[in-house]
């Protein structure tokens, strides 16, 4: 397979799911021998974290299943990200809303749910920034399960 994909995740912040997702979906891209073509990468539609790390509740999280967010640093969402990237991926409703707002003005790659490719029927990867310790590990659970038909999803689009 030599065709190329860009993948960008996106939610509110880029310190909670968005770089986890990241993370985990890369895991899944290098297991599968995939890394030199498909490009991943993760934002906020908010500018409220740019440069910061992962949250070090994600960090952990993801830790504990050998996914390493540390090196990440939260970005803001622009509109060339819709020109540049062919799957823009986001958690929650809202952030497709936010995206949707610059994508009818600008067109360029339509922004979908991620959990649209997940087996679960929760149409929203939850935000676990208020919450407690399990709801980094449902977001977790809810990614690696989205990722699985999203790279299925893509190899599709590749073959
Ligand atoms: P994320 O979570 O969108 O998954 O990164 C959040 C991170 C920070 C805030 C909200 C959600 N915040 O209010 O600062």
């Amino acid at each position: 397979m030599s065709k190329r994909a860009s993948v960008l995740f996106v939610c509110l912040g880029n310190i909670c799911r968005s770089p986890t997702a990241e993370g985990v979906f890369r895991k899944l891209v290098e297991q599968a021998g995939l890394q030199d073509q498909i490009h991943i990468d993760s934002c906020g539609t908010s500018n409220w974290h740019i440069g910061k790390g992962p949250d070090s509740r994600s960090v952990e999280a993801a830790g504990k299943r050998d996914v390493d967010l540390s090196t990440l640093k939260a970005r803001q969402f622009t509109e060339k990200d819709l020109d540049t990237f062919d799957y823009v991926v986001v958690m929650d409703r809202q952030n497709l809303a936010d995206v949707k707002d610059i994508w009818h003005q600008n067109g360029g790659t339509r922004p979908t749910l991620f959990l649209e490719y997940g087996s679960t029927e929760l149409a929203e990867v939850p935000d676990p920034y208020y919450g407690g310790e399990d709801g980094f590990e449902h977001v977790l659970d809810l990614i690696e399960d989205a990722s699985v038909g999203l790279l299925r999803k893509i190899q599709e689009g590749m073959a």
